[in-house]
């Protein structure tokens, strides 16, 4: 089974700062959003990369991926996306063509993950797991609380989940296509991850150890680590 990449890459990155649509900012000279096509197309699994653009900004994304160098045997495709996620990833894979049977979806935000990472997830799916989700444990103790009485206000805390059995989610998440698409066509309602809107359905989720490389730059210090990160792999 081919397997292709859908990278949705439509968010402003509000919260890094005031600056360019977050996947265009640079690091280490090259934008995250090529990092992160780099990333996917660095597995020997992945022939096709969908990279779903700011809706008035395929143009542009399309001009700078052709500037950049990615293996020969990866196409790349830039369709625009929209208003959320997952409209974003529902816009990728509807451009999807017929024979790939695997998908990714993998966050532009999460531009330093390893191959092994998305080989192991690859190798998940192919295994039969309709959907796997790249995870790492806790090292905050994690604390459920309830609205402040006053907007800024303190939290009542109301539970203190087993932090051992709680998992933080990364990208990329694999899935056997029709499981995804079906979810996609099926599942509405505000959903941060793919494999939640899998989940929904009752399919089973199955989660295989991620990496700490493959956090995701979210605020302005995520900018600090990620540039670290890659001067060190540059040594
Ligand atoms: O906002 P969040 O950090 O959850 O975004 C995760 C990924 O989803 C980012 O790569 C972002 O570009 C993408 N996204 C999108 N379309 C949106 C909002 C976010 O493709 N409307």
């Amino acid at each position: 089974a081919r397997t292709a990449a859908v990278i949705p890459a439509a968010g402003r990155g509000v919260r890094l700062g005031p600056g360019a649509p977050k996947a265009l900012r640079t690091l280490g000279g090259t934008p995250m959003l090529v990092h992160a096509v780099r990333a996917m197309a660095d597995s020997r699994a992945v022939s096709l990369v969908v990279v779903v653009a700011p809706p008035d900004g395929a143009a542009e994304v399309k001009s700078l991926l052709d500037t950049h160098a990615l293996p020969e045997r990866t196409d790349v495709l830039v369709v625009p996306g929209g208003e959320s996620r997952q409209e974003s990833v529902k816009l990728g894979l509807d451009a999807l063509p017929p024979g790939y049977d695997i998908v990714l979806v993998h966050d532009a935000a999460r531009p330093l993950v390893p191959v092994d990472t998305v080989d192991a997830v690859i190798e998940a799916v192919r295994d039969g797991a309709p959907a796997v989700v790249p995870v790492l444990p806790l090292s905050d103790t994690v604390k459920q609380v309830e609205p402040a009485a006053a907007p800024g206000g303190p939290e009542p805390v109301v539970a203190t989940p087993d932090r051992s059995l709680l998992r933080a989610v990364q990208t990329p998440q694999g899935f056997d296509r029709a499981t995804l698409e079906h979810a996609h066509a099926t599942v509405t309602g505000n959903v941060t991850d793919d494999a939640g809107m899998v989940e929904q359905l009752g399919t089973t989720v199955v989660a295989v150890p991620g990496h700490e490389e493959a956090f995701k730059v979210t605020r302005p210090l995520d900018l600090v680590l990620a540039e670290a990160v890659l001067a060190r792999r540059r040594l």
